[in-house]
């Protein structure tokens, strides 16, 4: 049976995620610069969000700039940099007028200082907001986050606090990037790419996916709704027999 979006808000993805794609050649149809593609993703950016808090989804995480994105021309990277701090600037206010939380997630040891300290400012106005959680994954790499909570837990069994016998998933899983939040439902790739790009990797784990040839600049709320909706018409089995989900 179709379950309409609003009609079933238990079914409701409660967290989905966003590789935001396709910028360049968005651009390029155009006949203009890469950087332009960029820019205009910003607009696809505050619809999502703006979907987001309309449908009750409690965390959204936008695939910003990956670890492998330092690969491109400096200048384009440069521009990808400002833009990032520029959003900060104009975008921290309405979000948390919205009741938003902003988090960063990613290797930030990579960004210049009054970059890092923008960010840190942002996150900490928004710390105690309760509505939507807005991540921004920026020199973010699904390796890297497994790496990361790998380092911290054998710190903690390094100094005793842990016993490698207390290293389960749960666990382990509360040392990434997106601790503590709901478990990934739903992720979208706009451009027609049907790849991960080392994006999140063991949150991936069981999130239903869902690719669209749609250049994220024209990624609109009605999009969104594509999205989801098509999330909504799926049955999610986790190993289990399809008789055994349907409860027959
Ligand atoms: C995504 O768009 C934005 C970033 C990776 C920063 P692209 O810049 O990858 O656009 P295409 O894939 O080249 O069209
Ligand atoms: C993935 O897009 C990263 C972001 C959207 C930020 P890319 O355009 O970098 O991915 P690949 O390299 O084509 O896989
Ligand atoms: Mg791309």
């Amino acid at each position: 049976m179709r379950s309409e979006l609003n009609s079933a808000p238990e079914k409701m993805p409660k967290h989905v995620a966003i590789i935001m794609d396709g910028n360049g050649r968005w651009a390029r149809e155009k006949g203009k610069i890469r950087t332009f593609g960029h820019k205009a993703g910003v607009d696809s950016v505050r619809s999502s969000v703006a979907f987001s808090l309309k449908h009750g989804i409690q965390s959204l995480t936008l695939f910003a700039f990956s670890s492998e994105n330092w690969g491109r021309p400096e200048e384009e990277v440069g521009v990808l940099m400002e833009l990032f701090s520029l959003v900060l600037s104009t975008e921290v206010k309405k979000l948390h007028k919205n009741n938003v939380r902003l988090k960063v997630i990613g290797d930030l040891s990579r960004f210049d200082a009054k970059l890092v300290q923008k960010i840190k400012k942002a996150e900490t106005l928004t710390e105690n907001n309760t509505g939507l959680v807005l991540n921004i994954a920026a020199n973010y790499g699904g390796r890297w986050d497994i790496i990361n909570a790998g380092k911290i837990i054998c710190e903690r069994v390094q100094s005793g606090e842990l016993q490698p016998s207390d290293i389960t998933e749960a666990l382990f899983d509360q040392y990434t990037s997106l601790a503590e939040q709901p478990a990934l439902d739903l992720l979208i790739r706009t451009g027609g790419d049907h790849r991960i790009s080392n994006f999140l990797l063991w949150q991936a784990a069981y999130a239903e996916l869902y690719f669209t040839e749609t250049f994220w600049p024209d990624f609109g709320e009605e999009e969104f709704q594509l999205a989801v909706q098509d999330f909504l018409d799926r049955q999610r089995r986790f190993g289990k027999t399809g008789e055994q989900v349907a409860g027959k």
